[in-house]
């Protein structure tokens, strides 16, 4: 599950209607906040800059949610502090330019981020894994970049955050980003390997093997697949067959699986402490994946 806060980027439109601004007439936010009364862009709600109650109302509001997140079952949590939302606009000096002790030097445009998962990280259990996804940089001079976000894992890593999720960019309109296959994978390895701490690779990572390459040379500890996933659902499965691991199958299609597939039934939400590892896991062949973090 993962939990954001928009930010100025709040009380837009669908990504699929026109850009912009919804209006209050038509159901928009009356209040739309940020670091500093800076807005993204043209079309986007001017913002009201966060005062000092309105930030510790949105830290307790990200430990309720992870509270409230944990009570529905989910299992692992990941705090949205990348592309252009309200946590990456406190930590680019772009788009803050407060004066107080959230704006000017690293250590107070890291503040509120450091606050969330403080705060998360006790309201979330300990046992259970806490990421948090950050823009490693904003590809623009002068902006939020590679070596902070190095500086940045550190930290979130002392406060007991298990992965850093590197994506890149969405804090200002006009930033040129060089997307292309892998193109935010070197992101991940330099946090890994410089902070430390495990992370995710994600961004155009499409094929079983590229994604297999990023684990086995050490680049990442995951890779964090979207777009290939809405064009293929069953990836998981094709990515299995294709690297000749076992996984487990939906009962209901067993009968379309390689022989010896073994079944995963539904999980059962009132035993599911127990059963998750079991009905997920798979059962076979289950070799040591992890290279750790930093070798
Ligand atoms: C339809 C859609 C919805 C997305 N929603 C989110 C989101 O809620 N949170 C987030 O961090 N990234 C979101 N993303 C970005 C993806 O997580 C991912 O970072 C990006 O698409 C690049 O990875 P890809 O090349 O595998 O698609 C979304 C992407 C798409 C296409």
């Amino acid at each position: 599950m993962q939990l954001a806060h928009a930010g100025r980027k709040a009380s837009t439109r669908r990504p699929w209607e026109t850009s912009g601004t919804v209006p209050e007439t038509e159901g928009g936010w009356k209040k739309v906040v940020a670091p500093s009364a800076l807005r993204f862009a043209d079309n986007y709600p001017m913002p009201q800059a966060l005062t000092r109650d309105g930030i510790q109302e949105v830290v307790s509001a990200f430990a309720a949610a992870a509270r409230r997140a944990c009570q529905a079952g989910f299992r692992v949590v990941e705090i949205h502090a990348a592309h252009g939302y309200l946590i990456h606009e406190f930590l680019s000096p772009l788009s803050n330019k407060r004066e107080d002790h959230y704006g000017g030097s690293f250590e107070n445009r890291t503040r509120l981020c450091r606050e969330i998962v403080g705060a998360v990280r006790s309201s979330w259990p300990n046992e259970l894994p806490l990421f948090v996804r950050i823009s490693a940089t904003d590809w623009i001079d002068g902006g939020w970049d590679i070596e902070q976000s190095v500086e940045l894992a550190r930290e979130l890593k002392r406060l007991g955050v298990d992965l850093i999720d590197c994506s890149s960019g969405g804090n200002v309109p006009h930033a040129k980003i060089p997307v292309g296959p892998g193109y935010q994978t070197a992101f991940a390895q330099k946090i890994r390997h410089e902070a430390e701490v495990m992370t995710g690779a994600v961004g155009m990572i499409t094929s079983p093997v590229q994604a297999e390459h990023i684990i086995r040379t050490g680049q990442a500890d995951a890779v964090i697949i979207a777009r290939e996933f809405l064009r293929d659902p069953y990836w998981p499965l094709r990515a299995a067959r294709e690297l000749d691991q076992p996984i487990a199958w939906p009962v209901q299609y067993l009968r379309a699986a390689p022989k010896g597939a073994q079944p995963r039934v539904a999980v059962d939400l009132k035993s599911f402490e127990s059963c998750f590892e079991e009905q997920h896991g798979v059962p076979e062949r289950r070799g040591p994946r992890r290279i750790e973090a930093g070798k």
